[in-house]
């Protein structure tokens, strides 16, 4: 069991989702409890279809919940209003980049800024960080058509950063990406995490990325989603890849393997 802490990052109480259609109802995610301690990485694994995406979608206020609450920071999530399209206390990061296309990379990632109306000054101090911050020094005045993936997710990532919200939400960020560049990418993102101390919730497929970036790994059931496992990853940090032949490590990604099939 984890315990539980004092000050969550993001705490659901009995959260459930249904989808109302004229046909009749879906359940999505079913009563779920579980909070989620400040600075931690946490993984989600679950079968697809599940409610994992979903359940992203409510932390960010992109959609209501049935039932239960969702609190972020202390303070319960309200649904976003159509015109409010950029949220300060949650980061959104999908498995496709989603950028715009007529935007430089360093314009996709001052644009929540600038519709923040931040100053000019203050855009250009924090673009010019997270910049830095994902390796992505030289490619400023590039465009998204000119990157390569695991280039363009930086990006994204960057971009999700930018406001500096209370939680950044990774939605299988990796999923397009060669097995190798997602082992890059996944280093890059703990470096960043360490570095940010951010708290992270971020769903994958893939076991053993789960096990290499988490403190965590929750396992969710086939919908209506409900927490199956709560398995805590206690592998000192840093960790660097070796980490991966430990048999401790093997023991893990067996121990999830067992519960999803
Ligand atoms: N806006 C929606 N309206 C109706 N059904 C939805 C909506 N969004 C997702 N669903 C359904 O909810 C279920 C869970 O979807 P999702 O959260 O995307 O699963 P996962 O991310 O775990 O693969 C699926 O059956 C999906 O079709
Ligand atoms: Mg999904």
């Amino acid at each position: 069991m984890t315990p539980s802490t004092a000050d969550p990052a993001l705490e659901l109480i009995q959260l459930s989702v249904e989808f109302v259609e004229s046909d009749g109802s879906l359940e999505v995610l079913s009563e779920l409890n579980f909070e989620i301690a400040k600075n931690s990485f946490v993984c989600l694994i679950g079968p697809s279809g599940g409610g994992k995406s979903t359940l992203l979608r409510a932390i960010s206020g992109l959609i209501p919940v049935s039932q239960g609450k969702i609190i972020l920071s202390g303070e319960p999530v309200q649904v976003i209003k159509q015109k409010q399209k950029y949220r300060t206390r949650v980061g959104m990061v999908f498995q496709k980049p989603n950028l715009m296309p007529w935007r430089t990379l360093w314009q996709n990632i001052s644009l929540p800024l600038e519709i923040a109306k931040l100053s000019p000054e203050e855009i250009a101090s924090r673009v010019y960080d997270l910049v830095e911050l994902m390796g992505l020094q030289g490619f400023e005045k590039s465009y998204p058509h000119e990157l390569s993936g695991g280039m363009a997710q930086r990006v994204a990532i960057a971009r999700a950063l930018a406001q500096d919200p209370d939680l950044l939400l990774l939605d299988e960020p990796f999923a397009q990406l060669d097995a190798l560049n997602r082992e890059r990418m996944g280093e890059e993102l703990m470096r960043v995490w360490e570095e940010k101390q951010k708290t992270v919730l971020m769903v994958t497929h893939a076991i053993d990325e789960a096990v290499f970036l988490s403190d965590r790994v929750l396992v969710f059931s086939k919908r209506p989603a409900q927490l199956m496992l709560d398995l805590p990853i206690s592998l000192e940090r840093p960790r660097n890849n070796n980490v991966r032949y430990s048999p401790k490590f093997v023991a893990l990604t067996q121990e999830l393997h067992a519960a999803l099939s």
